[in-house]
């Protein structure tokens, strides 16, 4: 359990080896103000150095994931300010944490909020979310990614009349979409559930070869087929170096379960 106190998440140990990380603005609807950011990304960071976790999951509540970057934080706002301080760049944090970081999306991820779980490996939805990019509609457009991520998972059409209408869509047009590996059973706290359990498995596979595949999936958004499939091609080498391997392999050959040890 983190020592840590924060006041705008909750951070829980649900399971041994799994950090949660609850969005805790409950009267804005999880907007995203820069406290909030700053919590988040100090929790994440304890989460990633913390050798006994093996993923995280990051969630909101049943009604909002979260509703966007805080509107009336941003709303007296200059130029000036906001291109020299590089406004929103600690966004990014998320994308260079280690571990497996699943979204338990409940509720609305409009704006930063859906920018803020497409940043995550996986994202799970309730029946009841509902994902869209409303920035038009006060004047601005994406700023966390959202024309770049979303565009690359769901293509430029669909991205398209997302940004340029602020239309919302359900979850399972975001399942369709392919935005969201799945959308879970209904029930209060249901898509916190199954993200636990979905990291918990994550979590007892061998950690140098999850954090090896992390980056190399992500690799494939940066890097283009042929430079994508070399890097691939090393990282797989790279692991015949480790214990795991050898402990995997030899536990599959021996008919009994591995027992990695992070080596
Ligand atoms: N920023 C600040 N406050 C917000 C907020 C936001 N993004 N979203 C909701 N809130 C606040 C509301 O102001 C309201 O506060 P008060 O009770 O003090 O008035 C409270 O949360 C509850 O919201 P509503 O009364 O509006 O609730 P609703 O159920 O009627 O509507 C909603 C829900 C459709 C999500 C609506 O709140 C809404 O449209 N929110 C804004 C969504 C949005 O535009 N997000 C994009 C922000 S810009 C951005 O994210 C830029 C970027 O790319 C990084």
């Amino acid at each position: 359990m983190s020592t840590q106190h924060y006041e705008n998440i909750l951070v829980s140990n649900p399971e041994p080896s799994v950090t949660l990380i609850t969005l805790n603005r409950p009267k804005a609807l999880n907007a995203l103000n820069s406290a909030l950011f700053k919590e988040l990304n100090v929790a994440l960071e304890t989460a990633d150095n913390d050798r006994t976790i093996g993923a995280i999951v990051l969630t909101g509540s049943e009604r909002a994931f979260a509703a966007g970057a805080d509107i009336k934080e941003m709303k007296d706002k200059e130029f000036a300010d906001v291109y020299q301080n590089n406004f929103l760049e600690n966004w990014q944090a998320l994308t260079k944490i280690r571990k497996p970081v699943i979204a338990a999306v409940g509720g609305y991820a409009l704006g930063g909020g859906c920018e803020l779980a497409l940043m995550c490996d996986i994202i799970l939805a309730s029946p009841a979310a509902k994902f869209g990019q409303p920035e038009i509609n006060l004047g601005i457009i994406p700023g966390g990614g959202g024309s770049q991520r979303l565009t690359r998972i769901v293509g430029k059409s669909r991205a398209m009349e997302m940004i340029l209408t602020g239309r919302q869509i359900t979850a399972s047009e975001a399942e369709k979409y392919g935005m969201v590996s799945r959308v879970v059973g209904e029930g209060e706290g249901q898509v916190v559930k199954d993200a636990v359990v979905l990291a918990k498995e994550i979590a007892s596979k061998s950690q140098i070869a999850v954090q090896a595949a992390k980056e190399v999936v992500n690799a494939a958004y940066e890097l283009n087929l042929p430079e994508g499939l070399r890097f691939e091609r090393r990282m797989f080498h790279g692991l015949f170096a480790t214990k795991d391997q050898k402990e995997g392999m030899t536990a599959f050959a021996e008919k009994r379960k591995p027992n990695f040890t992070n080596a």
